[in-house]
């Protein structure tokens, strides 16, 4: 049993192996990332869960497509999603599949339980789906596109459905969700898209098709094995199994459950904030604490599709650019929660701008400075003035205002309030001016030059979980030892030790050169 009283469970949706991933799959898990890191950095207990959704009729589609076995398709292609974690330096803590066993145990037990409480029944189902969005839709839901077809809200087609099938009551819990969202506050953030649940749900709620007969690539339904299971609550049912359910007794359901954070995008909220707490109610298990879902990106103003050929790779951004800029990047550019436009320019605006300006130049100026003027160490102080104490209690706050921005998941807050810090640095340079002081007051120069040093550990130390690698190397040239990295060393009390040697400075964050047409 863990001993660690802070515990945090964050998940990734599990994406679709159909699709090969793109930057909406990496800015998903990139912000978990994140989060799990600062979490493991203040002194957390941490699960971080990611991993694929492998049943449904479009895999299946799919595999029939390429004529391999569903089961062979699902090996090879999940397998993108996995080298896709090492790519972009993702700390996850677990890779769950729906094709594996404890997960078939765990919504087949899901499934009993609701059952044996009434809240399945067997009916007919006659109705529109879409096997892109895997999801039903309501006649008024749909649109119509230019040739008249109806369409789904997302503009994917549908198709009509009469079978056999599975219904969960989820038009008896509306009013029990509405009293959830009430009585919880922040379970969905942001809270535009709060509204938009509570209307949807206020608007009345159909029962749930939950099984399906057509096709064969699922969960089979306990007892029923014409029927298998809809794949979201298949795949939902993840968060659950990843923490040893059914098994409540488990000490990772313990310790873990109910999860702190489902990070999902705009388009699967309803699944996750309506779907999903019902279920769970239902089945008499605790509803996660919170949903939070992000906006999407499109590409230089276009939306990203594959039949535009617009889709962004983000093998091919990190070869371009550096995994530290584009992780920084994709943190910074937007709100977290609006929409977000990826395009060159603003990407190397950022990179040459904040990066490699504010915040390399910060670093590389100081520590030559302090390479070539105080023996390679880190500089001895004298009394601070009124300014020096004034820059490093900027400097020590840093902590405090990240936190408070991580707490509702602020990713550009967190960083446009550190950049505050790190420009005040900057102003604070050319105020001091050291290399004047260096002829008339060495000493001097070497308070200042410390006083630096030190603001430039509490900066890096803060940035690890956006930029670990780049952070890395940044404590590295301070001497800052690899267990002295945790929030638990930000503060004077564990203040840079004046004559600790240093390494040679070496630049952090590279301009951005176009190469040569
Ligand atoms: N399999 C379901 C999730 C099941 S979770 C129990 C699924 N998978 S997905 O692969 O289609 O999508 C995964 C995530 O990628 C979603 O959160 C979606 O919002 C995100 N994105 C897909 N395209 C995107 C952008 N263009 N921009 C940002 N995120 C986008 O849905």
């Amino acid at each position: 049993m863990n001993t660690n009283p802070k515990h945090y469970y964050v998940t990734t949706p599990i994406y679709y192996v159909n699709d090969i991933p793109h930057i909406g799959h990496a800015y998903t898990t990139l912000a978990c990332d994140v989060l799990a890191r600062f979490q493991r950095l203040d002194g957390y207990d941490v699960k971080f869960l990611t991993g694929t959704d492998e049943h449904g009729q479009k895999v299946e589609k799919s595999a029939q497509a390429k004529g391999v076995d569903p089961q062979a398709f699902t090996d090879e292609v999940s397998q993108r999603f996995r080298d896709l974690l090492g790519t972009m330096n993702f700390s996850n803590d677990d890779f769950i599949r729906t094709t594996e066993e404890r997960h078939k145990t765990s919504v087949q037990e899901l499934w009993k339980r609701l059952m044996d409480k009434g809240e399945i029944y067997l009916d007919k189902y006659a109705g529109w789906y879409s096997v892109r969005d895997e999801a039903f839709y309501d006649e008024k839901e749909l649109k119509k596109d230019e040739e008249g077809n109806k369409i789904a809200p997302t503009g994917a087609p549908v198709e009509w459905v009469e079978e056999a099938s599975y219904f969960f009551k989820l038009s008896e819990w509306g009013d029990r969700l509405l009293k959830f969202y009430d009585e919880n506050p922040d379970f969905i953030l942001p809270k535009t898209r709060r509204n938009e649940v509570t209307s949807f749900v206020e608007g009345g709620l159909l029962d749930l098709s939950v099984s399906r007969t057509t096709f064969k690539w699922g969960v089979p339904v306990p007892g029923d094995d014409d029927h298998i299971m809809y794949v979201w609550l298949d795949a939902l049912t993840n968060y659950i199994t990843a923490v040893g359910f059914p098994d409540e007794t488990h000490g990772e359901f313990q310790t873990y459950w109910p999860a702190d954070l489902h990070m999902v995008g705009k388009d699967i909220l309803r699944f996750h904030a309506v779907y999903w707490p019902a279920f769970l109610m239902a089945a008499g298990i605790e509803p996660p604490k919170r949903v939070f879902a992000h906006g999407w990106w499109t590409n230089e103003g276009q939306k990203i599709s594959k039949s535009l050929g617009n889709v962004i790779d983000p093998i091919d951004l990190v070869e371009k650019y550096g995994l530290d800029a584009v992780r920084y990047f994709l943190m910074r550019e937007v709100p977290f929660g609006n929409d977000g436009d990826f395009s060159h320019g603003a990407m190397v605006a950022r990179m040459n701008g904040e990066l490699a300006n504010d915040l390399g130049n910060l670093a590389q100026r100081v520590l030559s400075m302090v390479g070539k003027n105080c023996n390679a160490a880190v500089p001895q102080h004298g009394e601070f003035s009124d300014d020096d104490k004034d820059m490093l209690n900027q400097a020590y706050a840093i902590i405090d205002n990240t936190r408070e921005h991580m707490d509702v998941q602020a990713f550009n807050l967190a960083l446009e309030d550190i950049w505050v810090v790190i420009r005040a640095c900057n102003g604070y340079v050319d105020r001091q001016a050291p290399w004047k002081l260096k002829k008339e007051d060495p000493a001097r120069m070497e308070t200042v030059l410390y006083v630096l040093a030190e603001c430039i550990r509490h900066i890096a130390l803060v940035l690890q979980p956006f930029m670990p690698q780049a952070m890395e190397a940044m404590l590295n040239l301070l001497a800052v030892s690899p267990e002295h990295r945790s929030f638990d060393f930000l503060g004077e009390g564990h203040a840079l030790i004046p004559g600790t040697s240093l390494p040679k400075p070496e630049g952090v964050f590279p301009r951005y050169v176009e190469p040569e047409a």
